[in-house]
């Protein structure tokens, strides 16, 4: 539940900040043995390199979300997701747009499951 919230952010992300008619790619994939990564692409207006570190600390908001609802708590929880599943949120450029990466430890789904 909390993997699909936190994609659902990411996604609600895309939708918040790409253009209308944009494109926004979803991927899954097994990047290792280890390790699945979930990936949201945009062709929005990205997030600056400079930005990269406080978009996802609790309660910043960008420049891209002038003039859109919301609290600046998104990004946070996604980035504690993947912590709790042994991964991380690594925000990358898709030139243009935000390419969110959300990997996570392939061993803690296996866990989650049997639970
Ligand atoms: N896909 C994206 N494209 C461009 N900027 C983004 C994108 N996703 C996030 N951001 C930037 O990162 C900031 C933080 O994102 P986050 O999801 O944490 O908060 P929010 O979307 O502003 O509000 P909330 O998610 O709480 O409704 C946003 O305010 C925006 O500036
Ligand atoms: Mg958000």
């Amino acid at each position: 539940m909390l993997l699909a919230q936190a994609l659902g952010n990411l996604v609600e992300n895309a939708l918040k900040y790409a253009p209308a008619q944009g494109v926004i790619a979803i991927h899954a994939r097994r990047s290792s043995p280890l390790s699945i990564e979930l990936v949201v692409a945009d062709n929005g207006p990205g997030v600056p390199d400079q930005e990269k570190k406080k978009v996802v600390e609790r309660f910043y908001r960008g420049d891209a979300s002038r003039g859109t609802p919301g609290v600046g708590l998104g990004l946070s929880l996604v980035s504690a997701v993947a912590q709790l599943h042994g991964g991380s949120l690594v925000l990358g450029d898709n030139l243009p747009g935000l390419r969110a990466v959300l990997s996570i430890d392939a061993h803690a789904i296996a866990v989650a499951k049997q639970a």
